[in-house]
């Protein structure tokens, strides 16, 4: 029997997963079942040319680098931060929003002293001061990041603003812009040669995604 050659798609879970995988369905590329209310994780289309499968967000490139996805939707903090050694192929301009320094209303830089910088992104953040010439001492973080200042456990974050509706609500203010973000389709290396036709058709159906 001839072994389906499937192209692995690695979707990020929730609206931006679910917007992309909207235009894979308008291009007749649906898999039976994905909108069932199941625990299921993999889904395939009727022609068996096709393997969804739904990942943490931050962990879809890691899945297209490896090469268990061919394929996958990553947002541009997560190519910034962990560099993966995948084709970025284009900018699917969803997910937009923006990578920014933040810090308490009051807020001013003391330049004698280590800036203390919470962030899940450690090396934007690294990279940026060191652009600056700044000194900081970076904490980690995994999490409402924002709660960092109001604590007293940093000066200020360097973390993702959409709509500002979460430094708001914690009165922060964003002193600066880093970087614009969006999502990216990406691609494994290796699947580029050996599955390009397959891969450049799905690029296509995207092209004209409006
Ligand atoms: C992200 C980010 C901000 C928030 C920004 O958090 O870390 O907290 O969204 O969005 P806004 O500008 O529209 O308010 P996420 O919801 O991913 O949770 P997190 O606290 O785990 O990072």
């Amino acid at each position: 029997m001839e072994k389906k050659k499937y192209l692995n798609v690695a979707l990020p879970k929730g609206r931006l997963g679910e917007k992309v995988y909207s235009y894979f369905e308008r291009e007749g590329m649906e898999a039976e079942g994905i909108h069932e209310e199941s625990r299921k994780l993999i889904f395939e289309n009727a022609e068996g040319t096709l393997r969804f499968f739904w990942v943490k967000p931050s962990d879809v490139a890691i899945y297209v680098e490896r090469g268990a996805a061919d394929i996958g939707v990553a947002g541009k903090d997560i190519l910034l931060e962990y560099s993966p050694d995948v084709y970025e192929l284009f900018d699917l301009e969803l997910g937009k929003c923006r990578m920014a320094v933040a810090a308490k209303s009051d807020f001013t830089d003391d330049r004698s002293k280590t800036l203390r910088v919470a962030t899940k992104f450690t090396h934007i953040a690294g990279q940026y001061y060191a652009s600056l010439g700044r000194r900081i001492d970076i904490i980690k973080l995994n999490g409402s990041i924002e709660l960092a200042p109001l604590l007293g456990l940093s000066d200020v974050i360097v973390d993702i603003v959409e709509t500002g509706s979460t430094l708001k609500a914690n009165g922060l203010v964003e002193f600066n812009k880093i970087c614009d973000i969006s999502a990216r389709l990406i691609a494994n290396k290796a699947s580029m040669k050996f599955k390009g036709e397959q891969i450049m058709r799905v690029c296509r159906a995207f092209e004209n995604k409006e």
